[in-house]
């Protein structure tokens, strides 16, 4: 029948790829703004506890089932089925994840398609060519329609080469030059005038932020960053070996993704204040720290402008982190619409990585051309609402549809002594019931808010 299925080689590859995955834009970018627009470290704490008693319990419910069925989203929930109801559930679910995942990556690749312009950004300026320096900072539709072609075009080459020699490859490559290029750039920023200030707006808590919208965030935040709900932790975890035992993997997993967002708040933070006793205006007119865009896009290069030469170092280290981080991610989103396209369509890998990519650069370029009325939209839509909501029926589906008997031999398969661990006492019915109510009890507590 088809080719034998991919697999990584080895545990380590499993972890680049899935805390390559799990840290991307959403812990450089989307952490420290939320961070900064949340009450600092107010935020942070919040935040941690879900990572911890949300997040992770639905990562363990993805790699348990993609480990049991080892098959793509679709056929794992229908496969794990009993009767109708929950296949035709299946089905529907899995569909939407692959649906989702996609959209995820129509809008990331946007993003980190300015974030390759501004990587050029600093060469065009080193030999002088001033225009096109202009046009690579600039908001153009012709910009950012290129660099979302060339982001999507090296996700693509990567996902083509398979399991191993793409996806493991290259994470196991770029993981450890995150790490890096993040440490020499905090170890800089924190020796610049003003970083002091930054540490204690991130550092110090104030509570009387806290409210239902925050924790909806914060919630949001948390399975976007550990990339959950779309299937793409699922896929990785169907192509781990029976020898490795999933809830250290996962835990480890969940570790380096909320180490490196915080971590990467103590580069952001801080930059922002020397930004600002440089004499950039780091307030919008609310009175809030600037986020989104504006951070990353124009008070950081700003910042990097003022330090002269060096600064094109700065900024060339900085924006190499973010293509890293995006990359990394972005294979992850591709490889869910791709491994579905193999399984289920029976295309090989090659055509499966060009027709899905062309699909998702096709959704790109609609949003690029109507950027105002769609990236919003699209944003919410799949992380908000998609990402919790498809949560919720992966915890079910572990929790409920799974018989308990498969699920603790899944478990057991490179953990021997599972059962005596507090992890089986706890998570079976934890992730049963816990977790679904959370999530959705996250939800309607913001219901009035959001609509007020
Ligand atoms: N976790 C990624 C990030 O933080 C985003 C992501 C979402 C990746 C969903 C895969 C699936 O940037």
């Amino acid at each position: 029948m088809s080719a034998p299925r991919g697999q990584f080689s080895s545990n380590f590859g499993f972890l680049m790829a899935a805390a390559g995955s799990a840290v991307g834009l959403g812990n450089i970018w989307g952490f420290p703004t939320n961070v900064a627009s949340n009450g600092g470290a107010a935020f942070v704490v919040v935040y941690l506890l879900l990572a911890f008693m949300l997040a992770y319990p639905v990562l363990m419910a993805e790699l348990t089932i993609g480990r049991h069925a080892r098959r793509n989203m679709v056929q794992a929930l229908r496969g794990i089925s009993t009767g109708p109801v929950s296949r035709a559930t299946g089905t529907v679910a899995g569909l939407a994840g692959i649906a989702v995942a996609s959209m995820i990556l129509s809008f990331y690749a946007i993003v980190a398609g300015w974030m390759v312009a501004h990587l050029a950004d600093p060469f065009a300026e080193l030999v002088g060519a001033s225009e096109a320096a202009q046009w690579l900072t600039g908001d153009s539709a012709s910009r950012n329609f290129t660099f979302t072609a060339i982001f999507s075009g090296l996700t693509m080459l990567i996902i083509a080469s398979g399991v191993e020699k793409g996806i493991e490859r290259w994470s196991t490559l770029l993981m450890p030059a995150l790490i890096i290029l993040l440490l020499l750039l905090i170890a800089y920023v924190l020796t610049q005038p003003g970083a002091m200030s930054g540490l204690e707006a991130y550092l110090i808590p104030d509570f009387s932020k806290l409210s239902p919208l925050l924790l909806l965030s914060a919630m949001g935040q948390a399975f976007f960053s550990l990339s959950l709900g779309v299937g793409t932790m699922l896929i990785y975890g169907s192509y781990l070996s029976k020898q490795e035992s999933l809830p250290r993997l996962g835990a480890l997993v969940t570790l380096i993704d909320v180490g490196i967002a915080f971590t990467a708040g103590l580069l952001i933070l801080p930059a922002m204040y020397v930004a600002q006793e440089a004499g950039t205006q780091i307030f919008a007119e609310s009175g809030e720290l600037i986020g989104g865009p504006g951070l990353i896009l124009q008070v950081l290069p700003a910042l990097f402008d003022t330090m002269g030469t060096s600064g094109l170092f700065v900024a060339i280290a900085f924006f190499a982190l973010m293509v890293i981080a995006s990359l990394t991610s972005s294979i992850s989103m591709l490889e869910v619409p791709v491994a579905f396209s193999i399984e289920s369509l029976g295309l090989k890998r090659k055509p499966a990585t060009l027709l899905m990519g062309a699909i998702i650069f096709g959704i790109s370029s609609l949003i690029i051309f109507n950027f105002e009325t769609l990236f919003g939209l699209v944003v919410s839509i799949s992380t908000e609402y998609g990402q919790p909501l498809l949560g919720v029926v992966l915890c079910i589906f572990a929790g409920w549809i799974l018989r308990r008997d498969q699920l603790l031999k899944e478990l057991k398969e490179g953990h021997e002594d599972i059962e005596q661990t507090l992890f089986w006492k706890v998570w079976p019915w934890y992730v049963r019931i816990f977790c679904p109510v959370l999530i959705l009890l996250t939800f309607v507590q913001s219901i009035p808010v959001l609509w007020a």
